[in-house]
């Protein structure tokens, strides 16, 4: 029924039924109910500072969309099948409620700004709910690095054995990565907290709204100062997609990881029961599904970010239907990072780790660069003893053994300037002690790592 519609005045021909459904956006933005009603009751307080409506009709308005959003509250608000969307949903609802009066609401309001702010309102606080569990996580990085400073391993480039580092330098690494996406959450919240409502269909509004008090009522910093931007620009559903993927990445990397330290052939940890399962065939089996599937969803939220780039790119000015399609992708990424982070968090504080593999796992080998670095504070030039080392670990393979059980006339042969003291390279926390300038492996510096993310948490 055409009729119906609260667009339906210049409309005399019925909706093909399947248009309405293709249309309708109620079953996904119901989820907007709450920023919905808030915006709602923010409007009406401000049509009553104007003189639109009295003070009694404001309070009716107000109460009426308090009981809307109760309906929604305990699951009893019923959708009705001419309901298109949230707000038409919600303005329908209050008419019933209040009468005529919900009449008045819509003045000089479009569905455009209302959905625009609904939206912001939405996105923003649920941010603020992802930055907690970001912190969360961060938290229990910094504990687990502080707990198992002593623990050392092989630290790898190109997935080769490289140089030993401590197991909380590692750990660290993915700290500074979330630290990283916290900070920039917090600044694409504070970017996206400006306010749209007051900028009418695109025009503007004509009723001289107070557009400040909106934004005061609402919890927006400031007001968005052009109304045709107020109702286009979705930047922010951009900004928190690709940083929903970027984070995810980061998550992916952690995961990836885990995934190869948690092998057989690599041993270094177990996950915990509680975030891995077994197979339905070998019983010998426990698989790291956890850190899989937050592999595996990295590529999802990727897949949602893409997907609306190309919904944005082509938009011509102001609102278009296009714009009904930010809202699925941005909900399922944000429904992904709360889940993976809360999951990343729960694989990371239970998991348990293997020293002594990790230390069987260190080579002499890894220990070549020391030997350079030996020759230099000898006086020698470091191109010349990246050379000398290479022969030495040469000479050592020539030999069939470990770079240790060569003679110092070995080593002597290659250069003059070894002498006895080379027997103290053999020595891989004192390799990892080397690493002493600021942002390096050795204790202090992992310590002070951890002092400045503890500082940054508020955790004393
Ligand atoms: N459901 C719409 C959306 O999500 C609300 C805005 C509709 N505006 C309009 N002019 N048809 O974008």
């Amino acid at each position: 029924m055409t009729s119906a519609k609260l667009w339906g005045g210049r409309f005399t021909g019925a909706t093909d039924p399947l248009m309405d459904a293709f249309n309708a956006s109620i079953h996904f933005d119901k989820r907007l109910f709450e920023a919905d009603v808030l915006g709602s009751q923010a409007y009406a307080k401000a049509l009553a500072r104007i003189g639109i409506i009295t003070s009694q009709e404001q309070d009716l308005l107000v109460n009426g969309l308090e009981t809307v959003l109760n309906e929604w509250q305990t699951n009893i608000f019923v959708i009705q099948p001419g309901d298109e969307d949230i707000h038409t949903a919600n303005e329908r609802r209050l008419g019933e409620l209040v009468g005529n009066v919900a009449g008045k609401l819509h003045t000089g309001r479009s569905r455009n700004d209302q959905v625009a702010t609904d939206f912001r309102i939405w996105a923003r606080d649920e941010s603020k709910k992802l930055l907690i569990y970001v912190k969360q996580l961060i938290s229990a990085t910094v504990e687990r690095a502080e707990k198992e400073i002593d623990v050392i391993m092989p630290g790898y480039t190109h997935l080769q054995r490289a140089q030993p580092i401590r197991w909380s330098h590692w750990l660290l690494c993915y700290a500074w990565s979330w630290q990283a996406d916290a900070q920039r959450l917090e600044e694409i919240i504070d970017r996206m907290n400006v306010l749209p409502l007051g900028s009418g269909a695109l025009a503007g509004n004509p009723f001289n709204i107070d557009r400040e008090l909106l934004a005061k009522e609402l919890g927006f910093k400031n007001v968005i100062q052009n109304s045709l931007y107020g109702v286009s620009d979705r930047d922010f559903v951009a900004e928190l997609l690709f940083w929903a993927s970027l984070t995810m990445i980061h998550i992916s990397r952690f995961s990836e990881d885990l995934i190869i330290y948690s092998s057989g052939e690599f041993g270094f940890v177990t996950l915990s029961d509680a975030y891995s399962t077994g197979s339905s065939l070998m019983p010998q089996k426990k698989n790291p599904d956890s850190c899989e599937l937050l592999r595996g969803k990295s590529g999802r939220v990727f897949g949602q970010m893409s997907g609306f780039f190309m919904t944005y790119k082509g938009i011509p000015s102001t609102y278009n239907k296009d714009l009904q399609e930010d809202k699925e992708p941005l909900f399922d990424a944000v429904d992904t990072l709360a889940g993976s982070l809360q999951i990343t968090t729960g694989v990371l504080s239970t998991l348990t780790i293997h020293p002594e593999n990790m230390k069987k796992s260190l080579s002499i080998d890894m220990l070549a660069t020391d030997v350079a670095e030996y020759l230099v504070r000898k006086g020698v030039p470091f191109r010349e003893t990246h050379h000398i080392a290479g022969a030495a670990v040469r000479t050592a393979e020539e030999h069939g053994c470990t770079m240790d059980k060569l003679e110092l006339s070995d080593f002597q042969q290659l250069h003059p300037a070894f002498s006895q003291d080379i027997t103290e390279i053999w020595n891989f926390e004192k390799s990892i002690e080397n690493r002493s300038s600021l942002g390096g492996t050795s204790r202090a510096t992992v310590l002070e790592q951890i002092h400045k993310l503890k500082e940054w948490l508020n955790i004393n």
